[in-house]
């Protein structure tokens, strides 16, 4: 077995065994680094004067982490200017947000060389390279300057933009370009892979095979869709363990026989916030006999508060509460119970099982790993609902959810209303096929399926691509 690097912007030591806070991927990734005995190289989080190179090695639940600290200034323009000013949003269909400016280009530039010049000299002849994400788009090509010969992935956990607003970052072909130097590109959905395959058509002179390589003298990348999974198997063990269980009682007390909906995002534009309360108005405003009946609840943990518009999206969602439970609230109900801080995911296990709808609409979304953990904690005797936006790389996947238009009130409305009504049994048919996949796509059949492709085999196809 050859050993795994994995680069990522953040780092996350595994914490030992059992259900908490930390996320899928880094279950993931733990499991894969263990095996392999590889190490897991990022940033650290941290700042300091002047950059060195240092790493500092840490070794926990038998993985190697490896991280550096980054100056200020990088921090700065590497990931709160270019990685969140500029890419997240041209990404996520958000043009008008994006800033492009030339200093974030350069800070970027800058720390994706520095990530190289302190990662190369750890990597040796049999590893496979693995990178994660926008924030390193250029470090393939920039571990190539530096001769590293080795098979190198790049996945990108967010959407590729179609073409034409691709087109408005300046210097887009050469980010482009840079690409070609991995071996292989992997994709959450067959949409961002279309995307892609359309920008290396009207932009360059490259060929495409039938099984997806691409082409460019004498570089060839390999590009392959796949979709990443939860813990099914942790997930699961959370959502039945103790603390999922008070969760789940102290929810039952408090919504006191109210049907409970509830949503859980990242405090991010592209989450479709301000669109799902508007909905949620709708919904209120239309049938006063569900008023003191329902509730919303939406956990929204604060993120990237440095960048303006994060300070902004925030400011917009206190005034909509505000608006909303200041017009519909009476003395003894609250129909939006809006919330800033993050729960442990045993403890959100809790809640979603509680839960009798799962509103889950982002405007643009790589995947939605959210939207799974809802279904995966559902009650097997009487599971919940999910809606889901037909703009969440889920959406592929998860099609027996009720699959929503998240910019349009009227359809929010209506998904919120159907769901409420829906039977029992087509509850259970809809959230029995959604959890075979959920089940068989997990976490690890994901970090196989492109591990596979990195060391040179055929990837698994989809089930949508099978025979
Ligand atoms: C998205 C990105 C990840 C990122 C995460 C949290 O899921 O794809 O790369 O780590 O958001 O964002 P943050 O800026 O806090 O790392």
């Amino acid at each position: 077995m050859n050993r795994l690097i994995v680069i990522s912007n953040r780092v996350s030591p595994p914490m030992g065994d059992g259900p908490g806070n930390q996320g899928g991927l880094a279950v993931a990734l733990s499991a894969a680094l263990r095996e392999s005995s590889g190490i897991w190289f990022g940033w650290s989080g941290e700042e300091t004067e002047a950059f060195t190179g240092h790493i500092n090695f840490q070794r926990s639940y038998g993985v190697t982490t490896a991280t550096v600290d980054l100056e200020a200034q990088d921090v700065e323009e590497y990931y709160n200017g270019y990685a969140n000013c500029t890419l997240w949003p041209l990404f996520h269909n958000r043009v008008d947000l994006a800033e492009f400016e030339r200093g974030f280009a350069g800070g970027y530039e800058r720390v994706n060389d520095r990530l190289a010049e302190t990662v190369a000299p750890l990597i040796e002849e049999s590893d496979l390279v693995w990178v994660h994400d926008y924030h390193l788009m250029l470090l393939g090509r920039n571990l190539r300057t530096r001769g590293v010969k080795n098979r190198i992935g790049f996945f990108l956990h967010i959407p590729w933009p179609p073409a034409r607003l691709l087109e408005s970052l300046p210097g887009h072909g050469e980010l482009f370009d840079a690409m070609l130097d991995y071996d292989v590109i992997g994709f959450q959905s067959e949409n961002w892979r279309e995307s892609f395959i359309r920008y290396v058509q009207t932009h360059t002179d490259a060929t495409i095979d039938q099984d997806g390589t691409i082409t460019l003298g004498e570089r060839r990348t390999r590009i392959v869709v796949c979709p990443i999974g939860i813990d099914f198997a942790e997930f699961h063990e959370a959502a039945n363990g103790q603390t999922a269980r008070e969760f789940y009682e102290r929810m039952q007390r408090s919504a006191n026989g109210r049907t409970m909906i509830v949503g859980v995002d990242r405090l991010d534009y592209s989450k479709g916030l301000p669109e799902r309360f508007l909905g949620y108005e709708r919904l209120l405003a239309s049938r006063p006999d569900l008023h003191g009946q329902l509730f919303l609840l939406q956990i929204a943990p604060p993120s990237r508060e440095q960048v303006r518009t994060y300070q902004q999206i925030r400011a917009t969602l206190d005034s909509l509460s505000g608006r909303i439970n200041g017009e519909f609230a009476d003395a003894e109900w609250v129909p939006l119970r809006y919330i800033n801080k993050g729960y442990p995911r045993d403890a959100l296990a809790g809640i979603y099982r509680a839960s009798r709808i799962g509103l889950i609409t982002p405007l643009c979304d790589g995947m939605n790993l959210v939207a799974k953990e809802y279904v995966a904690a559902q009650d097997p005797d009487d599971p919940g609902v999910l809606i889901l936006s037909q703009f969440a790389g889920a959406a592929r996947q998860l099609t027996d959810a009720l699959i929503v238009n998240p910019y349009s009130p009227d359809e929010l409305a209506e998904a919120i209303d159907r769901a409420l009504q829906m039977d029992l049994k087509e509850r259970r048919d809809r959230w029995r096929s959604m959890m075979e996949s959920i089940r068989n796509e997990d976490v690890r059949w994901w970090q196989a399926c492109f591990t596979k492709a990195l060391a040179g085999g055929q990837h698994e196809p989809l089930p949508e691509d099978r025979p």
